[in-house]
């Protein structure tokens, strides 16, 4: 993630997940401290306007309480201290494989030769990667361009396995809603803004709270019982799916707020680290506010006078205890570790249904942006045909309109 001028600020959780249904959040009506990040872009490098079409970070750092369990009994760590929720400002993501990342982050990124962003580049490498259309319909709709970071959701991306204290487990996945609305920019106001005012969100983010209008968000989970993964037309650790709210409903378990600017950007928000899978330790604003740690002090950026000579876990040298054990359900597994295809890729149906959803002017302008895209003189016919096959299979008169305007007859 391309730290921008990362506006972020430390929080207050107020009155966090009151509603408990059977699972993770057990304390109610309780404040907590909380630090959130967002990213102004993911793509563009620092320094960029605030104003580009790009996927934003949405990440959040909960300090878990002194106290022998925590709120959430994450299997991802398994520790308690710091529980990062690291996602973006869209419900899904580009790949499915997580090895074709750094791939994916050099087809985005400028072309090394010329260090210019360039749409070949990017169109040729997610034509072979079809599951990517979802993402493609938040990108190049209007919610790519969010009017400043508080008209713009949060969502966890990634689903989690999460276990309650008799030791069931659920899948989960989190959304943040801005309780003030989603706003976007479109092209000519973003232009307007972008060229006046080039961090234009981190101004406005910083001046609400400064101005006591705190940004406020609220925290919904849905949840599938894993005896029941199997029902669905999706595979629910797809990151390329959502999970349908009238099947899956949204269930307010929180919420957060902003109330307090930062005081240091460079200690606060520069060095700030998030890491989805274990406590982050070191820095004063990554380490946990709580007695249980790793003793891992090491890495970059640490500034810490530390003497200690125990840098492992557990120690008879040192008082940190493990924190108080809780069930894990156990599970018997059989079969062939692969690395292939999922069975239930079905790319088409989500991104079609999305695209349907929209009032025609909206449909209009996600269109106006494929086909601008589509014209860099440097796609082929082959790549072009390609992208126009995957919107037709999404929606028929969708990859028609496409073709159309390009002058391109469709191949299917
Ligand atoms: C854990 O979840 C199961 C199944 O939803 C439920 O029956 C049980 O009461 C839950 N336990 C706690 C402590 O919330
Ligand atoms: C740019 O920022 C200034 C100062 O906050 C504001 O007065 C002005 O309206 C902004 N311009 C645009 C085009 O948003
Ligand atoms: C494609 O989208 C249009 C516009 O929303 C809709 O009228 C049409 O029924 C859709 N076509 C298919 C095949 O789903």
């Amino acid at each position: 993630m391309q730290g921008g001028q990362v506006p972020r600020v430390f929080l207050r959780l107020l009155m966090i997940f009151h509603i408990l249904h059977e699972l993770i959040f057990c304390e109610p009506q309780e404040s907590r401290h909380l630090l959130l990040f967002v990213s102004p872009l993911f793509i563009h490098e620092r320094g960029s306007p605030e104003t580009l079409r790009d996927p934003r970070g949405f990440a959040v750092k909960f300090y878990t309480r002194e106290v022998s369990y925590t709120d959430l009994y994450c299997l991802l760590s398994g520790f308690e201290g710091n529980f990062d929720l690291v996602g973006n400002n869209f419900p899904v993501f580009f790949i499915r494989d997580g090895m074709k990342f750094p791939d994916m982050v050099h087809a985005l990124k400028p072309n090394p030769k010329s260090h210019i962003q360039e749409n070949w580049r990017i169109l040729d490498f997610f034509s072979h990667h079809p599951e990517s259309l979802h993402m493609f319909t938040f990108l190049f709709d209007d919610v790519g361009v969010p009017q400043d970071y508080r008209h713009m959701e949060g969502s966890g991306v990634n689903t989690y396995t999460l276990i309650n204290k008799s030791g069931k487990a659920h899948y989960v996945k989190f959304h943040w809603k801005p309780t003030c609305g989603v706003k976007c920019l479109l092209e000519e106001e973003a232009i307007k803004v972008g060229g006046s005012n080039h961090s234009h969100a981190t101004k406005d983010l910083s001046d609400s709270i400064a101005a006591g209008n705190y940004p406020e968000w609220k925290l919904f989970i849905q949840t599938i019982d894993p005896d029941h993964e199997d029902r669905f037309d999706f595979d629910p650790f797809d990151v390329t799916k959502t999970w349908p709210e009238d099947i899956l409903p949204l269930q307010p378990v929180g919420r957060l707020v902003l109330n307090k600017n930062i005081d240091n950007f460079f200690a606060e928000n520069e060095q700030l680290a998030f890491c989805p899978a274990i406590v982050v330790p070191g820095l004063p604003a990554n380490a946990p506010k709580c007695a249980h740690h790793n003793h891992h002090h090491e890495g970059f950026m640490n500034f810490m006078h530390r003497d200690e000579e125990v840098n492992y876990f557990s120690s008879r040298f040192d008082p940190v205890c493990h924190a108080e054990r809780f069930p894990m359900p156990p599970s018997v597994l059989r079969g062939k570790r692969d690395r292939c295809i999922i069975e239930k890729e079905n790319n088409f149906k989500q991104p079609g249904e999305r695209y349907r959803s929209w009032a025609p002017d909206r449909q209009e302008r996600f269109i106006c942006r494929w086909v601008e895209a589509l014209l860099d003189p440097r796609v082929t016919h082959e790549i072009l045909s390609i992208w126009i096959s995957y919107w037709s299979q999404a929606n028929k008169s969708l990859g028609q309109k496409i073709a159309t305007r390009l002058n391109v007859r469709p191949s299917i």
